[in-house]
């Protein structure tokens, strides 16, 4: 009887095969109504343009400062391009953003973001240098060039005051003459999914598609210009940000959302939002199964009945344990030991139950993660009037790299969806940081010839 109740809870998580498809057909339509200038202001999934216009061609040289925010890590680096022989050094240091800094006020952000930069300067001895900078900024901008971007609202566990409806660029320029230290020439400020795609696209040229599934969840593609109603011209191709992670704030995800679900949204920074990415990112799969957790506590299904003080803590399964927990390489003496980490004392029954909860809340993220991707790259593949189409995704973010089964369902389930294509994923080892760098060259270049 038991077993029963805890199947029952477990099958809310499982998707059929006709769901996977419901929902790639959603994603399609909201594509479209994201491209269109009427329907655009009313979009949940964004599609925003970013005025990045192709993929490095291999002449971009030079010494670049790049920043690299919203993510696990914040980090400052130094990255030299040589042309020719596509060669790029790079230096970076991690910085810690405290949360009371996430959540103070933007001043406090980011001075926090020019300190780092001096620290990071001061470190590489580079002290009085005037280098091109380009931003990687991993939150929902509206652009109108390269160098411009207004933070639409803060995403993930990011709420400092006075951003939104700000150009992001505009507060680190002032911020750094608050300082009145040293002078950087801010380029190019880019998603994290763009600088994922830009720095596999230095190695692939076919690689059209950045994806992250890391803290929060998101892709960019390279779409017609004609196609994007938002933008003049109708040659050659933009990059959209896609900021699917807003995908169902309209309510076309309510039918498999669980109550759950509906937990984490409401525990959450920004409740009613973003609910694609609470399903599917690392900052919140953890959350999903401390809910269930407690659930099946509170049904005596677990913890002999009793929810202990660290189960009503919020946050305390990250990615990394999900990952460890359902590592097959791991007995399950070692899961009740990561459990015991955690403060949850439990049996081996428990630990039994605990990574199966943890099975299904992953598989139906990597799942969706999959439907999402099938409809972007069988758009991509009609709109190009292809029966058969090779594509390359550029992948990065601590649930791919960690978690041991995402990827491959992932892929399994793309493979499903988009029977039609052939799609490559390519890791990123470097990060966005590297693309953020080669993006500012083109655009320096491209500054340059216009002088
Ligand atoms: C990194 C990028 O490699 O991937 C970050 O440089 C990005 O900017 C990140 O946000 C996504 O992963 P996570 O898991 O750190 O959010
Ligand atoms: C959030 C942000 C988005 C970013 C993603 C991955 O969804 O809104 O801009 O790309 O997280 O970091």
């Amino acid at each position: 009887a038991q077993r029963k109740q805890i199947d029952k809870v477990l099958a809310l998580f499982r998707l059929t095969q006709e769901q996977l498809v419901g929902i790639q057909n959603k994603m399609r339509v909201e594509f479209e109504y994201g491209l269109k200038k009427d329907t655009h202001p009313l979009a949940t999934v964004k599609m925003l343009p970013t005025y990045v216009c192709g993929m490095p061609d291999g002449t971009e040289k030079g010494k670049f400062l790049a920043l690299d925010l919203g993510g696990t890590n914040f980090r400052v680096l130094l990255v030299k391009i040589r042309s020719g022989r596509r060669s790029v050094r790079m230096y970076n240091k991690i910085f810690a953003v405290p949360l009371e800094i996430m959540q103070g006020t933007g001043e406090e952000l980011f001075d926090h973001i020019v300190q780092c930069i001096a620290d990071f300067l001061d470190y590489m001895g580079l002290k009085g240098a005037q280098l091109p900078l380009g931003f990687t900024f991993s939150f929902p901008c509206r652009q109108t060039s390269i160098d411009k971007g207004t933070l639409i609202e803060w995403t993930k566990g990011f709420k400092a005051t006075d951003c939104e409806g700000e150009d992001v660029v505009d507060m680190l320029r002032e911020a750094i003459k608050r300082r009145n230290e040293f002078d950087l020439d801010i380029v190019a400020v880019v998603n994290d999914t763009v600088g994922t795609m830009m720095t596999c696209g230095y190695e692939d040229r076919n690689c059209e598609v950045g994806l992250i599934a890391g803290t929060g969840s998101n892709m960019c593609y390279m779409e017609e210009m004609r196609n994007i109603e938002l933008v003049e011209g109708d040659e050659g191709k933009m990059c959209i940000n896609t900021e699917w992670g807003g995908f169902g704030d309209n309510g076309c995800l309510d039918d498999i959302q669980t109550q759950y679900d509906k937990e984490v949204d409401e525990g959450s920074l920004n409740p009613g939002k973003q609910r694609y990415e609470k399903m599917t990112s690392g900052m919140y799969l953890g959350e999903i199964v401390r809910q269930i957790l407690i659930n099946l506590t509170k049904q005596g299904l677990l913890f002999r009945g009793q929810i202990s003080e660290r189960l009503r803590t919020r946050g305390i399964f990250e990615t990394k344990f999900l990952s460890q927990i359902e590592s097959d390489r791991l007995a399950l003496l070692q899961v009740r030991r990561i459990l015991q980490q955690l403060g949850l004392d439990s049996t081996c029954e428990d630990s039994i139950v605990v990574k199966e909860v943890c099975g299904v809340v992953s598989r139906r993220a990597a799942q969706l993660y999959g439907a999402g991707l099938a409809a972007i790259v069988e758009k991509r593949r009609e709109d190009q009037g292809l029966e058969h189409m090779r594509i390359t995704v550029g992948v990065d973010g601590t649930l791919y790299k960690l978690h041991p089964h995402f990827s491959r369902i992932l892929r399994e389930t793309v493979k499903e969806l988009a029977p039609h294509c052939d799609v490559m994923f390519m890791l990123s080892e470097d990060g966005s940081g590297k693309g953020a760098a080669l993006i500012t060259a083109v655009a320096k270049r491209l500054q340059q010839a216009q002088r």
